[in-house]
This record gives structure tokens, C-alpha cells and sequence, in this order.
């Protein structure tokens, strides 16, 4: 089943591209990405050139900046679009962004958070806060400070404060020290499902519409796009490695376990010494760590836009499968490599590597 994906998925690679669009690409001012599909700048495009939702204004005072308007927030600068991720880039116009946040609503635009985490902003007397929590300078003043904090038990633990709401803020990343404050300073990233273009965008396309009377939607060749060649090349690449890959681990695997078991007799012996966390006392200390190491490992679930953190794909490299919203995954720690939670638990069971990079994520591991 895994390998008649990846031939799927090669083959989607060399689907025909169509040619011509009346859509050129088009840039404001300095800024270095360009505006197109589903992107429209207003007054500069054609308005078919454009999916509904997806305007964009380029001011004319200088320096230019292109601004987002999300129905109920109000303007956004865009910093960055990453058409082939399907991100976009925003941040405040008045620096500000926290302040943003607290009335952000996202229900009436196509675009989400990748991930987003509940939040809970207090307002504390300045003198009161200690020095190790991060301010919102933006909103605070000499005798206020306001900061936002992801652990209801800080928010609860901070009776001096009072709490200005609770609510879920996109993050880029879950934050896993609970017991910190954030000043939310970071730009605003969201991304959008529909229209789904990255796919044409990976083959060096461009996504349009077919005619100015249909919604129905292809993808064009873009000319203008040289970058794309080694992008395409790479996937190729990576679409012939992984079948290689899958069976190498499988065979290196099953070849660890059949070498393995005369030498863990004598390893366990000089792994008496140091704890092995993997390990009860008097159980043999297998290669595998137990469950309750595995559980200290992070572990999401996948929200609709199924963005994985750090260096990972849209597919769980174990078992082959694609990931779906509300998966739950699991990370590990050293190399940020993610998989079906399923998978890797019952990996790391048998073997405490990582099985894309090989690393051992346990710090204590068996060096022998
Ligand atoms: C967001 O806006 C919609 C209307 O567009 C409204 O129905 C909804 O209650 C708002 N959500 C919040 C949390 O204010
Ligand atoms: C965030 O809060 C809402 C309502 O307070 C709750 O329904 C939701 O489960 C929370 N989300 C997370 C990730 O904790
Ligand atoms: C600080 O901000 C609070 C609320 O935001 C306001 O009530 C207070 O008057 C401000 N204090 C000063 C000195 O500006
Ligand atoms: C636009 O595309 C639709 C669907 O393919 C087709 O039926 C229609 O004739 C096209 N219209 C024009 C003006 O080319």
C-alpha cells in the first residue's frame, strides 16, 4: 500500500501542467515575494485572477507594504506568502500584535491557525510581577503590566492579577514550558486549505482559474518560476528514497535484532552501572525504553491545517500513511522527527532510535 502511494504520488508529479494564464505575478514595491493565485492585488489584477477572500491592497506611500484585510480583525501587513507551505505571514501594523490577538476572529476568512493554544491574558499591578515573566510591553504601562500566559495553573497561581480573557491563540509552535509567560511577539502565521495549490506549486506550477465563467480551478505552467526545478527534482528524489529507505529500515531492523541478541547479555552487564531509563531494575535492559519514557514525549494532535512541527512531511515515514486532522502524533525531542503516535510507540518499544536519522533520543543511552 505504501509503495502504490508513492508511485501516486510520482505520477502526480508529471500531471500534465497547462500552459498560458492571463494571470501574471505581480510585486509591490520592495517587498520579495509576489502577489498571485490565489492572492489577488486589488486594482492590479484582474479579479478572476484572484479566490474569493484572498485580496490584497499595496499602499501607495513609502515604503509599500501589502496589507491583508480579515473580515472582523481589521488590517494585517504581510510579511512573507509561502505558496507552496500555504502560509501567510502577518504582523501589526502598529507593532502590536498581542493586542491584535485578543480580538482576532478568523471565522469569516479562509484562512487558520496551524496550531493554536489557549492563552490567558492577566492584567498584574506592575510591582508585582516578578522579572522572570515576559511583559507585553505594548499593553502595559508604569502601573499595569499585562501578560499571557498557556498554563491555567500560572493564570490561577497569579491571584494579584486579574484575567482579561482566555482564548485560543495561533502559535507556530505548542509551547511546552507551561510555567512561562509569552509576550506573544512572534508574527501571525496562518494558512488556508482551500483553494489547495501546493501540490501544483511542488510540480513548478501555478494555480488559476480555467476561464473567467468557471470556478473550476487548474494548474498553469509558470514561467516566470526557475526555482521550482530542483524543488521538483528533490521530491522525486524523495519519492524514490523513501520505498528504499522503508526497506532498509525493516531490514536493518530485523538484522539489529538477530545480531543483538547474543551480544544484550554482555552489554547488560556493563549497562549495570548506569541507569537505564528505559529499564525496570532486574528486567533485562532491552534496546527499547518503556512506556513511561515514550509518554514524556511530546505528543499533538493535528489540527485541520495537519502542519507538522520541525523537519517533517505530510506523511508518517513508519507506517506510510498520511496524516489527517485530530491525528495524534508523537515527536522526538532531540531531532523533532514526528510520526503516528500508533507507530512510534510501538517502535520505540523495540528500539530507542530515532527511525529516520537514528539518533538515540534517550540520553542515557546503551553506547555499546
Ligand atoms: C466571530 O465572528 C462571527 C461573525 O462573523 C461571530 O458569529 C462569532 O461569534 C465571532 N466569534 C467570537 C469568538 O467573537
Ligand atoms: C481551549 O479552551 C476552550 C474553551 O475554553 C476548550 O474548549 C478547548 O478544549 C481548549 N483547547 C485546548 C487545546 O486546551
Ligand atoms: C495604565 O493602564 C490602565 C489600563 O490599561 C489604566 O487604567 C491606567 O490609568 C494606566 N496608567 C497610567 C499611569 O497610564
Ligand atoms: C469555461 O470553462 C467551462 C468549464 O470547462 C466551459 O464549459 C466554458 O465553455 C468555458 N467558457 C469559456 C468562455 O471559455
Amino acid at each position: 500500500m505504501g509503495v502504490l502511494k508513492i508511485i501516486s504520488f510520482a505520477l502526480l508529479l508529471f500531471q500534465a501542467i497547462h500552459a498560458g494564464n492571463d494571470c501574471p505575478s505581480q510585486l509591490c514595491g520592495d517587498n520579495p515575494f509576489v502577489v498571485r493565485f490565489p492572492f489577488l492585488l486589488e486594482g492590479q489584477q484582474l479579479q478572476n485572477c484572484g479566490y474569493p477572500g484572498f485580496d490584497l491592497s499595496c499602499t501607495s506611500q513609502k515604503p509599500q507594504v501589502v496589507v491583508l484585510n480579515l473580515p472582523n480583525s481589521g488590517d494585517f501587513w504581510v510579511r512573507n506568502i509561502n505558496y507552496f507551505m500555504q502560509e501567510i505571514q502577518l504582523y501589526d501594523p502598529n507593532g502590536c500584535l498581542p493586542r491584535r490577538l485578543l480580538s482576532l476572529n478568523l471565522s469569516s476568512s479562509p484562512f487558520m491557525a496551524g496550531y493554536s493554544q489557549n492563552f490567558t491574558f492577566l492584567s498584574c499591578p506592575t510591582d508585582s510581577v516578578r522579572t522572570r515573566l515576559a511583559i507585553i510591553n505594548c499593553l502595559s504601562n508604569s502601573t499595569v503590566s499585562v501578560l499571557a500566559t498557556s498554563s491555567m495553573n500560572l493564570a490561577r497561581a497569579m491571584n494579584m492579577c486579574s484575567i482579561i480573557n482566555t482564548l485560543p491563540i495561533p502559535v507556530l509552535w505548542p509551547q511546552d514550558d507551561d510555567w512561562l509567560s509569552s509576550n506573544l511577539d512572534e508574527d501571525l502565521l496562518l494558512t488556508w486549505n482551500v483553494p489547495s495549490c501546493g501540490g501544483c506549486e511542488a510540480r513548478g506550477g501555478v494555480c488559476g482559474f480555467e476561464n473567467s465563467t468557471t470556478d473550476q480551478i487548474l494548474c498553469f505552467s509558470n514561467r516566470e518560476s526557475v526555482k521550482a526545478g530542483p524543488l521538483v527534482l528533490l521530491i522525486v528524489a524523495i519519492a524514490l528514497a523513501a520505498p528504499a529507505a522503508t526497506c532498509s529500515i525493516g531490514l536493518i531492523f530485523y538484522l539489529c535484532m538477530e545480531s543483538r541478541r547474543p551480544r544484550r547479555e554482555s552489554s547488560n552487564r556493563a549497562a549495570q552501572n548506569s541507569t537505564i531509563e528505559a529499564a525496570q531494575p532486574g528486567t533485562s535492559p532491552a534496546a527499547g525504553l518503556d512506556d513511561s519514557s515514550i509518554e514524556t514525549y511530546r505528543k499533538i494532535v493535528l489540527g485541520e491545517s495537519r502542519r507538522l512541527p520541525g523537519p517533517n512531511g505530510v506523511t508518517c515515514p513508519i507506517c506510510l500513511a498520511d496524516y489527517h486532522p485530530n491525528d495524534t502524533i508523537r515527536c522526538i525531542p532531540e531531532c523533532e522527527h514526528c510520526f503516528h503516535s500508533d507507530c512510534i510507540d510501538e517502535w520505540l518499544r523495540m528500539q530507542n532510535t530515532c527511525p529516520v536519522c537514528r539518533n538515540s533520543p534517550s540520553p542515557n543511552r546503551d553506547n555499546t
